[in-house]
């Protein structure tokens, strides 16, 4: 049987780095992967300097054939699967007739259907190693985003998607999570044009905390984690207060970065 990895997507940078470092903690063999390969290496090479063994670098656009460019790079090194964390993604601040089109599509390929596509192509080896699927969504994903209105729906496609797959996979033994943080000082805000700091500090989390959190919970079997108590306050309150309510204090929230961009 070839030997089980955990494969983390969008290990170069953000909650995607503090991911690997949990897992390897714990004992797990990791294949990392991101585009940006040199990254990659450091943490590996960094992984490797613990004593654990050093992971596997698999340096590759995800947008497109994810599956293919991650199989082939793993039977490659004779391993396969056993927990797969779907964490690379990326949001755009605007409105939806400013931004380009084109990048709000590749955004959907990314934290839509690439995570889907690797969501499903490894299952035979996730069941057969008892491992699972941790699947990094957002609070996003729990309201609609005017002035960040495609990244919001992605990450609700995210949080609808992986808890079906819950369901569905228990039967498998196949664990899985979505793990969605509020907000988290990384490259996300800068890759999204955000100018400056607006998340309001009561909900803001390091990424260290959040990947930690993500580990627990996809270990505990838990479906859905949200790190810290403000962010699972703001969970449950959208779901009792009226719809249009929220949209206008996110639209008030995502204009005040918008203008910031002139979009
Ligand atoms: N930061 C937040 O406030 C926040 C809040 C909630 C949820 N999230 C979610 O958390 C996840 C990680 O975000 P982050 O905050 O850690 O952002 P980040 O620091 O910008 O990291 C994003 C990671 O995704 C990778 N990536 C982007 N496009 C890729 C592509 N086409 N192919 C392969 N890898 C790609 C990047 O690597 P390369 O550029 O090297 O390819 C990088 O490793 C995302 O799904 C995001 O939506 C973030």
């Amino acid at each position: 049987m070839a030997r089980p990895v955990t494969v983390i997507t969008g290990a170069s940078a953000g909650i995607g780095v503090e991911l690997a470092r949990v897992f390897a903690r714990n004992g797990h063999a990791l294949a990392l992967v991101a585009r940006r390969e040199q990254r990659l290496n450091a943490l590996a090479d960094e992984i490797a300097a613990t004593g654990a063994l050093r992971p596997i670098v698999i340096a590759a656009d995800l947008t497109h054939e994810p599956a293919r460019k991650i199989g082939e790079a793993l039977a490659a090194h004779g391993a396969e699967p056993q927990f797969v964390v779907n964490n690379a993604g990326f949001g755009l601040a605007g409105r939806v007739f400013n931004l380009d089109r084109d990048e709000q599509l590749d955004m959907i390929d990314l934290n839509v259907r690439t995570l889907t596509e690797l969501s499903i192509a490894f299952l035979d080896s996730l069941e057969r190693h008892k491992g699972g699927l941790l699947n990094v969504g957002s609070v996003a994903g729990f309201l609609p985003g005017p002035g960040m209105a495609v990244y919001y729906a992605s990450k609700a496609y995210v949080l609808s998607f992986t808890e079906a797959l819950h369901k569905e996979l228990k039967g498998r033994g196949i664990r899985v999570s979505v793990l969605c943080p509020g907000p988290v000082a990384t490259e996300f805000a800068e890759r999204a044009g955000v100018k400056g700091n607006v998340a309001p500090p009561i909900l803001a989390q390091p990424a260290a905390y959040v990947a930690e959190q993500g580990y627990r919970g996809l270990m505990s079997g838990h479906r859905v984690v949200v790190p810290g108590l403000a962010n699972k306050l703001v969970t449950i309150i959208v779901r009792l207060v009226p719809r249009r309510l929220i949209m206008a204090t996110v639209n008030v929230r995502q204009s005040r970065r918008s203008s910031a961009l002139g979009a």
